[in-house]
């Protein structure tokens, strides 16, 4: 069978903040699959966005693993992550991120 087009396994996320490093991910596993559509749904501040991150290689976990196709974000390095990107997600962010200064 196929790789699922997502995976994640013992997935963790802490960050530093000015007080300490902050967890805000712990220890999250999820599979999603071909085909599948899933909805993303919880409490602002629950961390809806920082797992969107992780999935689409935007943010790398600090801990456990992650895979999209078949491929662990994980192991890749700035570079090799953004070329990931390139070829395999889109995201549409919430805020558009335009230059002010440009028109097109
Ligand atoms: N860069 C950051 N540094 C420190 N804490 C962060 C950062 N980004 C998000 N957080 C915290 O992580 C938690 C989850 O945030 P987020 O993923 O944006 O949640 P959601 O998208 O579900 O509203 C929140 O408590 C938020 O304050
Ligand atoms: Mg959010």
């Amino acid at each position: 069978m196929a790789d699922p087009v997502i995976r994640l396994s013992d997935a963790h996320l802490t960050l530093q903040g000015n007080a300490g490093p902050v967890p805000i991910l712990r220890g999250l596993s999820l599979q999603v699959e071909r085909g599948e559509t899933v909805g993303l749904v919880g409490p602002s501040g629950s961390g809806k966005s920082s797992l969107l991150m992780l999935m689409g290689g935007l943010e790398r976990a600090t801990g456990g693993l992650v895979q999209a196709m078949g491929q662990d974000l994980t192991a890749l390095d700035e570079d090799a992550l953004a070329r990931f990107r390139l070829s395999h997600m889109g995201v549409v962010f919430q805020s558009f991120h335009l230059i002010p200064t440009m028109t097109a």
